[in-house]
């Protein structure tokens, strides 16, 4: 065991209290209520790495802040690119928690809490495999640049700029995130790609005014019937997305990939019973690993209009809503995805309502390829902490970065994902494996060892 694990090893129920104090801070990027704890957890990454010896530096945004630190004492050695996102998700619905979400409790070797998985736990495994070396006399044996962000569950949208007007401060070989899953218990995996998003808000617009639904009914559109009959056509019956040119794009799966894919270990009886489901549904003719990695898929995320509150109200609304966002793979453009949902639901409205879609944008998809050799660093380091070869996969979420890391400064990332896919990420009783959190920081240690020995 080098002097840096078992440092580790001595340490862990520190670094454990550390995070327990981390996932405290109620750092929730959406709600503005919270803007000041977004400040004290940026806060609190800046003074725990000032703690270390290095000299972190808070970045103010339009929106929350970005924390940024470096250490640059290993000349002719390659440069990582660290990030990671100390923003949350919001917690409703709270009823659903066992305990409260930011009162941090450890349950079966496991930290229940929001952020525990995404991202604080898993940010926290690079602070330590840091502290690891600093605090033993040691040298990191390649360069960091550390980006902590605010913003990133709310489409990373100061992040572009930063990195735009910090393009030379930020050079670096390649990027490294811990903020993906593995494949299951003790099957650690290493992500070459994600999926991409788009979002949209709509609106549909009947009557000037909440009409009788008696006096009215009958004789107007009613925009929430209207609304659910537009949404009930997005899909058609072999759950493929209607809009005119929606596919164009897509990269198709390609035949080793769909041979892979199938060769996982992938449960599909238990991943239906932790849902809850009896059946699952998605895109005919596709895998479930297919569907939620490779296939582009659109969602309501929420849908609102007329009377939400207690008791009866008999009323033709004014007017219909609805949140949509679209996940995209590769060769897929977000803005030209918004375009197609716009111009589709436009074209299938009745002249009864209008329609507006007020379009937000996203993130491409991002692919790794697997041949880069930062890939082969970061097998050997998981299979070192994990004791087991981890598994390629794809996910389906979207890490907005990835894909403007490798535009803007060129480079790959490592998606070094250390949380359980079923860690309730977005949900209520979110939670984080302890042993994951350990063998995480113990595997970053081997991580920086592997890639010293790359040439750059
Ligand atoms: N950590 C997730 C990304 C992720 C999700 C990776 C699932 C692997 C599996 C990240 O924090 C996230 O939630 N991203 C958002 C981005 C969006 C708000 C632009 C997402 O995917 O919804
Ligand atoms: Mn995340
Ligand atoms: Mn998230």
């Amino acid at each position: 065991m080098s002097k840096y694990e078992q440092f580790i090893e001595d340490n862990l129920k520190a670094f454990d209290t550390t995070l327990i104090d981390f996932l405290k801070i109620p750092s929730i990027s959406a709600q503005p209520e919270h803007s000041s704890d977004m400040r004290t957890a940026c806060e609190f990454l800046k003074s725990y790495l000032s703690k270390l010896g290095l000299e972190p530096r808070i970045y103010e945004t339009e929106g929350h802040p970005i924390l940024y630190a470096e250490y640059l004492k290993a000349s002719d050695k390659p440069t990582a690119l660290i990030y990671g996102h100390y923003d949350v998700q919001p917690v409703d619905p709270l009823d659903l928690w066992d305990s409260p979400p930011f009162e941090p409790v450890i349950k079966d070797g496991n930290i229940f809490a929001r952020g525990s998985a995404d991202d604080k736990g898993q940010l926290m495994v690079h602070v330590h495999a840091i502290e690891a070396y600093l605090k033993n006399g040691g040298e990191i044996p390649i360069n960091l640049k550390l980006i902590f962000e605010g913003e990133e569950e709310i489409a990373s949208e100061h992040l572009d700029g930063f990195l735009e007007s910090n393009k030379d401060m930020l050079k670096c070989d390649l990027a490294i995130i811990s903020d993906t899953a593995q494949f299951g218990r003790d099957m650690p995996a290493l992500t070459y790609g994600l999926r991409g998003i788009a979002a949209c808000e709509v609106k549909v617009t009947g009557p000037n005014r909440d009409l009788h639904s008696g006096s009215y009914g009958g004789a107007v559109a009613n925009p929430v019937n209207i609304l659910c009959s537009m949404v009930s056509r997005l899909h058609d019956e072999k759950r493929q997305i209607q809009l005119d040119g929606f596919y164009d794009d897509v990269a198709p799966i390609e035949d080793w990939e769909k041979e892979e894919f199938a060769r996982l270990p992938f449960d599909e009886d238990g991943y239906k019973k932790n849902l809850g489901v009896g059946a699952l549904l998605g895109e005919e003719g596709f895998s479930t690993l297919e569907r939620k990695w490779a296939r582009p898929t659109l969602d309501v995320n929420g849908i609102y209009g007329g009377y939400m509150e207690k008791g009866q109200k008999t009323i033709i609304p004014s007017w219909a809503g609805c949140k949509i966002t679209m996940r995209l793979v590769p060769n897929m453009d977000p803005i030209k995805a918004c375009d197609q949902l716009e111009a589709y639901l436009k074209k299938i409205a009745p002249p009864s309502v209008t329609v507006e879609v007020e379009k937000f944008g996203g993130a491409k998809a991002a692919i790794v390829s697997k041949d880069n050799p930062i890939m082969g660093a970061a097998e050997h380091a998981l299979e070192y902490g994990f004791g087991k070869r981890p598994f390629y996969i794809r996910e389906g979420g979207s890490i907005p970065i990835v894909n403007v890391f490798k535009e803007l400064l060129g480079v790959d990332t490592i998606l070094f994902g250390l949380c359980q896919p079923d860690c309730n990420a977005h949900s209520p009783n979110e939670f984080f494996g302890l042993d994951d959190f350990h063998r995480g920081i113990k595997s970053v240690v081997v991580l920086y060892e592997e890639l010293s020995k790359m040439k750059v």
